[in-house]
């Protein structure tokens, strides 16, 4: 959510500044700007995707070596060229970009205005730069310490003054990071921003603020003390990063799945044991709390199917958004779960916070690495899903739910127990297995394509199918915009039955298990309602054919491993259907990656 770079050094600082904006775009795309300093702080900022900022022609007239730039997705104030990023204080002499939200900005507002300060946006973070204007008499770090003080609410933050040669940067709660290189500095809010220039970086953690020049960078506490920063060498790669002959990132993603769920096996299953390093005395666990949002949240509803199952420890799953707020029972022998990925997510991290405070031990599934729930849990497992720029999240979700079973695997292994040689072997079957469904793609493009025009859906599961139903429905919302829902396929005679006629179209998850019959029933009753079928079977039956207008065909596994499978078949069909309707999948209206705001 908004992206910011910032560069000292000496390379032409516009293609960095712009060429960062556009790896960042994936978390926010309704305006942009840019700030070097030149004699002078030299703005140019537009509404609309970086492509626009990049055409404006001020922008070859700037040259300098200290500059920094934002990529923005509006929370307060409308996406427009004075409510874009970098914003200046009175002088013109201060920058910043933040990212976060201020909450107390309405009574910091009044006091700067008060104070003769002329606001000009609608946003919370133009505060930021008079407040540090207020405070400023030639410490630039002091001035942003004083500031960051009086602020409630959080900030990734990067602050140039005109006469500084320097960038103050400082965290809390919304990620910032340090690139390190040769006779040069980057800052920005997410690695994908400098892969191209550096892989040593250091993440800041929150309530810290480091000073960088070309050549250094020094870190402190708000009580101006040094802290060490730990380097980190970044293992995501160019091509990670970049879309290769796929039109789509997203699509890229959900192509690359084999790989991620090989990824998360390759030292975590070695010779029939599961390897995970959790500090964690498994005997202990009294109950399990799995906390998370959006697409997390549902691979947290298949966790606990399956830790359930395997281990017999209760699970409950809340949404991070409710957990934060509803004074939750939860005491030391509970263990909460925090799934995200991009471990960034304000109510995830908040969810975390008050887990903590009633003294659970916390675990965090999380994709990228460094991030913020990674820093403030007691241990956590990585996906290594590699770097997830499509804003609908594909490879995250079936890497969530490979991570989930593995933990639920290892609980029991831990308690003493096998695991089944047949289960051994279907890990190790999966990546081909998702090979053959994408090889099916074609396929399911050919029957998205007799949706385009749909404007409501149904997705029916049962079981640890009823999760990747609400998953299915959740791609389709988000990136071709028809409303779509997800039920418990025996659900649906206590409701949504009602909706059913010609124009509804109904995707069945109907692969074998235990409930297979019971949902051939389901199917019945919507085709006697003149519902259109789509059925996500193993098998072609001349059952199915009767029943259902459109069949995709995907390989058998077993019951604990189908969610894995399944979703995959429904990406596609999302992904299809929104391509068929010329919607730019990766940047879809209102969404962006990475929710770091309430
Ligand atoms: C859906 C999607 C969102 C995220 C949610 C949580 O495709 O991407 O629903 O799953 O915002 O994000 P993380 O997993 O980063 O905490």
């Amino acid at each position: 959510m908004c992206g910011i770079i910032g560069y000292i050094g000496e390379r032409e600082i516009v293609p960095v500044l712009i060429g960062g904006l556009k790896r960042l775009e994936y978390r926010g795309y309704d305006s942009a700007g840019i700030c070097v300093i030149n004699n002078g702080l030299n703005v140019v900022k537009k509404k609309g995707k970086i492509f626009e900022l990049e055409n404006q022609p001020e922008l070859k007239e700037i040259k300098g070596k200290i500059g920094i730039a934002h990529t923005r997705w509006a929370t307060h104030g409308e996406p427009n060229k004075t409510n874009a990023h970098p914003h200046l204080d009175c002088n013109k002499e201060i920058a910043i970009v933040h990212n976060g939200i201020v909450e107390n900005y309405h009574s910091l507002k009044k006091l700067l205005e008060n104070e003769g300060h002329k606001i000009i946006s609608n946003t919370d973070s133009e505060i930021i730069a008079h407040l540090i204007e207020k405070f400023y008499s030639k410490d630039l770090e002091e001035a942003v310490i004083k500031t960051l003080k009086l602020i409630k609410g959080t900030f990734g933050l990067a602050i140039i003054h005109k006469n500084e040669n320097k960038i103050i940067v400082a965290k809390r709660g919304s990620p910032l990071i340090i690139g390190i290189g040769e006779g040069e500095m980057f800052v920005a809010s997410d690695v994908s921003a400098i892969l191209d220039y550096t892989k040593k970086v250091i993440y800041l953690r929150d309530n810290e603020i480091a000073e960088i020049t070309k050549d250094n960078y020094s870190i402190k506490n708000l009580e101006r003390e040094k802290v060490d920063g730990k380097i980190h060498e970044i293992q995501w790669t160019i091509n990670q990063i970049e879309k290769g002959n796929f039109e789509h990132f997203m699509l890229k993603e959900i192509f690359e799945q084999p790989e991620a769920i090989e990824n998360i096996l390759r030292g975590r299953l070695k010779k029939g044991k599961i390897k995970l390093s959790l500090n964690l005395d498994v005997g202990q666990i009294n109950k399990i709390i799995i906390v998370a949002c959006g697409t997390s949240w549902h691979s947290g509803l298949i966790g606990k199917y399956l830790i359930e199952e395997i281990t017999q420890i209760p699970v409950e799953v809340d949404y991070a958004s409710e957990f934060r707020y509803r004074n939750p029972i939860v005491n030391e022998n509970d263990l909460v779960i925090a799934i995200s990925q991009s471990g960034e997510t304000a109510d995830t991290l908040a969810a975390l916070k008050e887990a903590k405070s009633k003294n659970a031990k916390t675990i965090g599934i999380v994709n990228v690495v460094g991030s913020t729930i990674t820093q403030d849990v007691d241990c956590g497992i990585y996906l290594h899903a590699g770097p997830e720029i499509g804003v609908a999240s594909t490879k995250a979700f079936t890497s969530q739910v490979m991570t989930l079973l593995l933990f639920a695997l290892y609980i029991k292994q831990e308690k003493g127990f096998e695991i089944e040689k047949k289960m051994l072997e279907e890990l190790e079957n999966l990546p081909g297995k998702i090979r053959e469904i994408l090889e099916k793609s074609e396929e399911i493009k050919k029957i998205a394509e007799n949706f385009k025009e749909s404007s409501n859906f149904l997705y029916l599961g049962r079981g640890l199918n009823f999760p990747v139903a609400l998953e299915g429905a959740l791609k389709l919302k988000e990136i071709s915009y028809i409303h779509a829902e997800g039920y418990p396929a025996a659900e649906m005679k206590h409701g949504p039955i009602a909706l059913i006629d010609k124009n509804m179209p109904v995707v069945f998850l109907a692969t074998k298990n235990n409930y297979s019959n019971k949902i051939l029933s389901n199917m019945q009753e919507v085709k006697a309602r003149g519902g259109r079928i789509v059925a996500v079977v193993n098998e072609k039956t001349s059952e199915i054919d009767k029943l259902a207008d459109y069949v995709i065909e995907v390989p058998e596994t077993l019951n604990y491993l189908s969610p894995i499978i399944n979703v995959i078949a429904l990406q596609l069909i999302a992904y299809y259907i929104a391509n068929f309707k010329e919607i730019d999948v990766d940047k879809p209206r209102n969404l962006a990656k990475s929710v770091t705001v309430e």
